[in-house]
């Protein structure tokens, strides 16, 4: 897979229980965008994500990823190439201690003892954790947690990031330290997020959900100076975008 664009084309969803999160669902993004997913709480926000990284099938319509189409069978190809950040990060964690967390996709994708010690190496220093390599994830701070489950996604070299929530629940110092860790980042990514700050420093272009739709997309300023449309998504305008009072 050499262009890792990302696109959703007419994807509709429904719920076993039958209820719909996503309609009608289309756009692409392309190799090394930023974009942000934003939308009130039940806008879709984490099922679309859920779709991208192939955890979900949508009922009509398909999502292709790199020129390839999301299916049972491309369904683990695909994986290596979108990674997928939970919004939370003990679903992520599961093994005794951090190395052996973030060598569990590495060692998944059958590379060596040697090219998974490399890539545990690389995915601890890249996110600032190399400290914690022998700790256990249950004994760490929120935003430990959070550096950690990002190594444990980047260890296996996604071409496309896709994070849910990654601000919710941190602390403001933590927070700050994610935000610079997902600026350094040279990767496509998707982010879903209420921290509409963070999109301001991080995303050129926003995604905005509402009740399953897609109801703008376009460049972040222009759509967090629409006070009607951030309103209607039941978002509350960046402080850095407020016009400054006239005295
Ligand atoms: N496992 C599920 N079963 C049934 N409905 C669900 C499930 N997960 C989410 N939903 C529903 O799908 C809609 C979209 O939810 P979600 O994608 O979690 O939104 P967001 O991430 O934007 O808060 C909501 O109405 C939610 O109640
Ligand atoms: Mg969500």
């Amino acid at each position: 897979m050499s262009h890792h664009y990302l696109s959703f084309d007419h994807v509709s969803y429904s719920y076993p229980d039958g209820r719909r999160a996503l309609h009608d669902i289309s756009f692409r993004i392309d190799h090394g965008e930023k974009v942000a997913l934003v939308g009130a709480n039940g806008a879709g926000k984490s099922t679309l994500l859920l779709h991208a990284d192939g955890l979900l099938t949508p009922s009509q319509g398909k999502v292709v990823v790199g020129g390839i189409e999301l299916t049972d069978k491309t369904v683990r190809l695909i994986r290596q190439s979108v990674g997928l950040v939970f919004q939370h990060s003990d679903d992520q964690l599961f093994m005794p201690t951090v190395e052996e967390d973030v060598a569990f996709g590495p060692a998944n994708m059958g590379l060596t003892p040697a090219e998974i010690e490399q890539r545990v190496a690389g995915a601890l220093a890249a996110v600032g954790a190399s400290h914690l390599r022998t700790a256990s994830p249950y004994s760490l701070s929120g935003g430990q947690k959070k550096s950690v489950a990002i190594a444990t996604v980047l260890a296996m070299e996604p071409s496309i990031l896709v994070l849910d929530e990654p601000t919710s629940g941190l602390d403001p110092r933590a927070r700050r330290q994610t935000i610079e860790l997902l600026g350094r980042f040279r990767h496509t990514m998707l982010v879903a997020t209420h921290d509409l700050e963070m999109v301001c420093e991080l995303c050129g272009r926003t995604i905005a959900m509402r009740d399953g739709r897609i109801v703008a997309d376009g460049p972040t300023e222009r759509l967090f100076r629409d006070t009607a449309l951030l309103e209607a998504c039941g978002l509350e305008q960046p402080c850095s975008l407020r016009r400054p009072a006239t005295v």
